[in-house]
Order: C-alpha cells, then sequence, then structure tokens
C-alpha cells in the first residue's frame, strides 16, 4: 500500500475544501481524482505533497506519517507533483527548469551549484542528463534549449511532467496535466501515465477529461463539496448515481 488517506480534513475559515477524506493509492496503480470545480481536488494534492496541512485526519506512505511534515520532507520520501497554475522559471529553458526542479527538491545548496565547484559538478552533470532523458520521454527533446515564457501551453505542462518524473518518484501527483492540450498531446501523456505506473510508481490523477479518466484509471475516487461520494472502478463511478447527480448538479 502507497498512499493512505484516513479522515483528512482541510478547513479554510467556514469553508470545507476536505472533508474527511479516505482512499488509498497503491503502487503500480493510476488513481483518478475526480469532481466538480471546487470540490477540493487541488487541495488535497496540496495536502499529501505538503503544501498544507489537515486541519483532522491522517496521511500515510508507505505506513508512515507525512501530514505536517513540509513540502521539501515530503519529496525527499519520493513524492513528486505537477501543478494545476503551472510553475515554471519563464527565462530558463526547458531542460534548466527541469535540473532546478531537481535541486529545489534534495533542498540542496543552489548556490553552491551555480558556482560549479568541482565536487558538484558531476553531480550537475547526473542532474543535466537526467533532465534531457525526462524531457526526452515527454517529447520535449527538441525543445529542450527553449526557454518555458516561448512553449506551448501544452509543452509546459510537459516540462512539469519531466520534472516531476526526473525526481524517479514512488508517488506522482498529477494535478489537471492535460489541460490546455491538444487531443494528439493529451493521449501521448495518457500512455505516459500508465508506462509510469507500470514501473510501479503509484500515480493520483486530477483530470477533468472523463472519456481519459475512463480509459487510464484502475480506480477512481470522486470528491463533491470536499466529501468523498464514490470510490471504485471507472465502471462502477460511471453508474453511481450521486456522482451523475454531482455533475449534472454542475452544468445546470
Ligand atoms: N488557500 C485557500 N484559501 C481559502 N479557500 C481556499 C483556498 N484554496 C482552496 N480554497 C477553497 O477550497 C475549495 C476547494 O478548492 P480546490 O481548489 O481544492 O478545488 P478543485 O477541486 O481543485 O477545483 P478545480 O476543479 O476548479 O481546480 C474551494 O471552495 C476553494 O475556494
Ligand atoms: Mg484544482
Amino acid at each position: 500500500m502507497s498512499l493512505l488517506l484516513g479522515g483528512v480534513s482541510r478547513a479554510f475559515g467556514g469553508v470545507r475544501a476536505v472533508d474527511d477524506a479516505s482512499f488509498s493509492v497503491a503502487d503500480g496503480e493510476v488513481h483518478g481524482l475526480i469532481g466538480p470545480n471546487g470540490a477540493g481536488k487541488t487541495t488535497l494534492l496540496n495536502l499529501v505533497s505538503g503544501l498544507l496541512r489537515p486541519t483532522g485526519g491522517k496521511i500515510e506512505l508507505d505506513g508512515r506519517r507525512i501530514d505536517g511534515l513540509p513540502p521539501n520532507r515530503v519529496a525527499a520520501l519520493g513524492v513528486a507533483r505537477t501543478y494545476q497554475n503551472i510553475r515554471l522559471f519563464g527565462g530558463l529553458s526547458a531542460a534548466d527548469n527541469v535540473v532546478v526542479g531537481q535541486h529545489l527538491r534534495r533542498n540542496a545548496p543552489v548556490w553552491r551549484r551555480l558556482l560549479l565547484l568541482p565536487s558538484a559538478r558531476n553531480e550537475e552533470r547526473a542532474a543535466r542528463e537526467a533532465a534531457e532523458a525526462g524531457l526526452a520521454r515527454v517529447g520535449m527533446r527538441e525543445r529542450a534549449l527553449t526557454r518555458a515564457f516561448n512553449l506551448s501551453y501544452g509543452e509546459q505542462r510537459r516540462v512539469e511532467i519531466a520534472r516531476a518524473l526526473a525526481a524517479q518518484p514512488r508517488l506522482v501527483l498529477l494535478d489537471e496535466p492535460t489541460a490546455g492540450m491538444n487531443p494528439n498531446e493529451a493521449a501521448a501523456v495518457a500512455r505516459l501515465v500508465r508506462e509510469v505506473a507500470n514501473e510501479g510508481r503509484a500515480v493520483l490523477l486530477i483530470e477533468h477529461n472523463v472519456r481519459l479518466v475512463m480509459e487510464l484509471c484502475d480506480r477512481v475516487t470522486v470528491l463533491n463539496f470536499g466529501k468523498v461520494i464514490a470510490r471504485g472502478t471507472p465502471v462502477e463511478i460511471g453508474k453511481d448515481p450521486a456522482v451523475i447527480a454531482a455533475y449534472l448538479g454542475e452544468s445546470q
């Protein structure tokens, strides 16, 4: 069992953004996290990655409590993520963004690397090679030296995915990785996510594209107003009356 959430809650003032949520994500599993806008999906990812502390409940990674740990400690335990609002350094190349991401994750002094002290050079070279391999994996080899602000939205998302995967995480958290992508790009990301899970990593995926969720996910958890309203296989979720009502409610 890789990730376990037990009765996790997070309130913002009077808003219960996540309300007593329990579910688990196993190694090798692609677990979908879906729900209407404002359901609490991003808040839940922020709780797992350490950006937010829960106001109740527990989060365990392989049986070890991680709730309350700062993001760098959670990352050091093998958790990597992408963001709904892309977080890249616009003036840096795609490759440098992936490299910098690795430094931040290690929480090592960046200045030491920027000075390129001899002791840091080998590590720097390894980080760069990992970055280039990661970019190749998301189909961005030719764009490695392009500055992030010159990349399309879909390409920027792919750089974020490469940055997350460069850490060789055991658990990958993806917040709407295909948003703004064309269907070909989205299909390529779906294939990549499956590959990543096949390597034995756990994937928790927030995704609005229902068809993609249905095709890709092993299991799905549905949030509505912070609460888990359904859990199961895509087929089970697809015919769950509470899920159908939540989505119809959104479109009215
Ligand atoms: N930092 C914050 N301060 C106050 N309220 C917040 C904060 N972050 C989220 N919320 C509120 O918590 C609720 C859940 O938001 P969240 O962003 O987690 O939803 P979501 O499911 O990711 O939605 P979307 O599909 O639109 O991305 C919303 O009511 C939101 O306004
Ligand atoms: Mg969100």
